[in-house]
């Protein structure tokens, strides 16, 4: 069963006053997250993916389309016993201690005083806070912050979770922290749909990934199918005592070729040329510096493909 099914999805605000105009933010978009997987939802600010949450959540509702939750309505209150959400603002109740606060959330997702008393410190020692405890989070950091915001959505220990930009305005250190504790989730067996505009955060942990774009889904897939949609990958090589332009071969196979006195660099569209690029800039009594193999980028795949619908 997937986790989160999402067909043809359209939102359009109704404005407040009649002379304002509707906006349609999201139009007609599907996606699929596979229980068990970590989807990763790129897009640019304002591309539409808090508002696409929030219908997941039933705190808005759709125009039009499906949306379903493990298997459930969005908005179906019992299912909400088994989601986790991480908003992206989330408002703290900051005179409460980190301690205090776990409890207040597990009390509202009902458990028991018992086990309360367990998940409490044992999610403040999972997200690293457990000194913090009696600390109140008018104190905490930005990314103490963001790591009870995550320990808050995981205390009910739901199947699906999902984080509205959970590394936002963390330093690399404190996003690692957050790519590892998402990692966890995940060999735990529970979902984990996060949105997010950092590129390389999604490459590094994500199963699939959905690409959004002025509230369309511009491609959908696991990581590697996406970038290898790219195609060839490019080579750049780098030689010295050679002029690029004046190599026949090297004119005509390369995709770039960037002067700078007596070095050049030389764009490849994939290996099949290298060799006889290679022995051409020997031949003209270049002295090879090096040869780098660019793998595709999901972030190429974002930047193409936005440039082409855009
Ligand atoms: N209540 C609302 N009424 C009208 N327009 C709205 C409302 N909420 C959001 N929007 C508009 O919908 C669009 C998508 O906003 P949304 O917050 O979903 O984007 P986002 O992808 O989460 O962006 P960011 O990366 O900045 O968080 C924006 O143009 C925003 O102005
Ligand atoms: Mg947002």
């Amino acid at each position: 069963m997937d986790a989160i099914v999402i067909e043809h999805l359209t939102k359009t605000f109704t404005p407040m006053w009649p002379w304002q105009k509707a906006s349609t933010v999201l139009t007609d978009v599907s996606l699929r997250v596979r229980q068990g997987e970590i989807f990763g939802f790129l897009g640019h600010n304002g591309a539409g993916k808090t508002t696409t949450m929030k219908i997941l959540l039933g705190l808005l509702r759709a125009t039009s389309g499906k949306v379903e939750l493990l298997g459930a309505p969005a908005g179906e209150v019992d299912a909400h016993a088994r989601i986790g959400y991480l908003p992206e603002s989330p408002y703290f109740y900051d005179y409460l201690t980190a301690e205090e606060f776990l409890t207040f959330y597990g009390k509202l997702a009902k458990l028991s005083a018992g086990s309360i008393r367990s998940r409490v410190p044992e999610l403040l020692k999972r997200v690293g806070l457990d000194e913090a405890r009696h600390r109140q989070l008018r104190k905490f950091s930005k990314g103490m912050l963001q790591r009870i915001g995550l320990a808050q959505a995981m205390v009910h220990d739901p199947e699906l979770i999902i984080l509205d930009e959970p590394m936002s305005g963390l330093d690399p250190m404190g996003r690692k922290e957050v790519r590892d504790l998402i990692l966890s989730l995940r060999d735990q067996g529970k979902t984990v749909f996060f949105s997010t505009h950092i590129l390389s955060d999604v490459e590094m942990i994500c199963d699939s990934v959905g690409i959004l774009a002025r509230g369309r889904m511009l491609s959908q897939g696991r990581v590697e199918d996406l970038v290898g949609e790219q195609g060839a990958h490019s080579i750049e090589v780098v030689c010295d005592g050679v002029v690029g332009d004046e190599v026949p071969i090297v004119k005509q196979c390369a995709l770039r070729i960037l002067q700078k006195g007596s070095r050049c660099l030389i764009m490849l569209p994939g290996q099949e040329v290298l060799e006889e690029v290679l022995s051409a800039v020997r031949n003209a009594k270049g002295r090879l510096v090096s040869v780098v193999p660019h793998r595709g980028s999901l972030e190429e795949v974002f930047v193409e493909q936005s440039v082409q619908r855009g």
